[in-house]
């Protein structure tokens, strides 16, 4: 089946603070976003790219990305939306016809290695419906109220970080945003989550430490090290 991926590239960075949206800031001297586009596609397992982009800016980070893609991959660049969500749904908007699976990826998971893409299009293509990447998490985690009172600590073996790329149907992940906007939900912050809220069983599958969102400074200065050590 066809395969679109679909990439979310249209938040502020504001907690990276450089001034610019974060998927265009560069790491190893390319942006964040055309890591990902090159890891995305170098899976093999892609026929199109949807990417949401920064406000504005859907016309230069179309030339930005274009070269990018392996010969025949279609290309569509889209103003993203104000939460994750939204730029998603626009997104969603303009897959082409023919594809029936999705996988949707934060620019800002830059380093996700392209084997981890195969690997989620193989669990939707072998009959889940949604597969997410996740790993074990190292910190104890609490939930906590509004003035600190921690509410429960939940089991941490039973915990999982999860990652992008997401995979689905396409049939249900469209459903799942939908079924989101009619409830009034715009600002989930991952797909897996709108898909469980339609009743739908998401797996998860082992992710990779490679797939860490860039988020905060010190984020930067792993991804640079990463890309260093990748050079050999
Ligand atoms: O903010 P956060 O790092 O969780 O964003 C995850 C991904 O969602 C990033 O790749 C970001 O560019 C994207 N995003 C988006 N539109 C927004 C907010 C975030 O495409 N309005």
């Amino acid at each position: 089946a066809a395969v679109g991926l679909v990439i979310p590239a249209a938040g502020l960075g504001e907690r990276l603070g450089v001034g610019m949206p974060k998927a265009l800031f560069a790491v190893g001297g390319e942006s964040l976003l055309v890591h990902a586009v090159r890891a995305g596609t170098a899976s093999g397992v892609v026929t199109s790219v949807v990417v949401a982009a920064p406000m504005g800016q859907a016309a230069s980070v179309h030339s930005m990305i274009e070269r990018e893609l392996p010969a025949g991959a279609a290309l569509r660049v889209v103003d993203g939306g104000a939460t994750r969500q939204a730029s998603v749904r626009a997104a969603l908007a303009e897959l082409p016809a023919d594809v029936r699976v999705v996988l949707v990826h934060d620019a800002a998971r830059c380093l996700a290695p392209a084997a981890l893409f195969a690997d989620v299009a193989a669990a939707v293509a072998g009959g889940d419906d949604a597969v997410v990447p996740g790993l074990g998490v190292v910190d104890t985690l609490k939930e906590v109220g509004p003035l600190g009172e921690v509410i429960a600590t939940p089991d941490r073996s039973r915990l999982r970080a999860v990652q992008t790329p997401q995979g689905f149907t396409r049939e249900i992940l469209e459903r799942a945003h939908h079924e989101a906007l009619r409830r009034g939900d715009n600002d989930v912050s991952d797909d897996a989550g709108l898909v469980e809220r339609i009743g739908c069983p998401v797996r998860v599958i082992p992710g990779h430490a490679e797939a860490f969102k860039v988020t905060r400074p010190l984020d930067v200065e792993l991804a640079e090290a990463v890309l260093t050590s990748r050079r050999g």
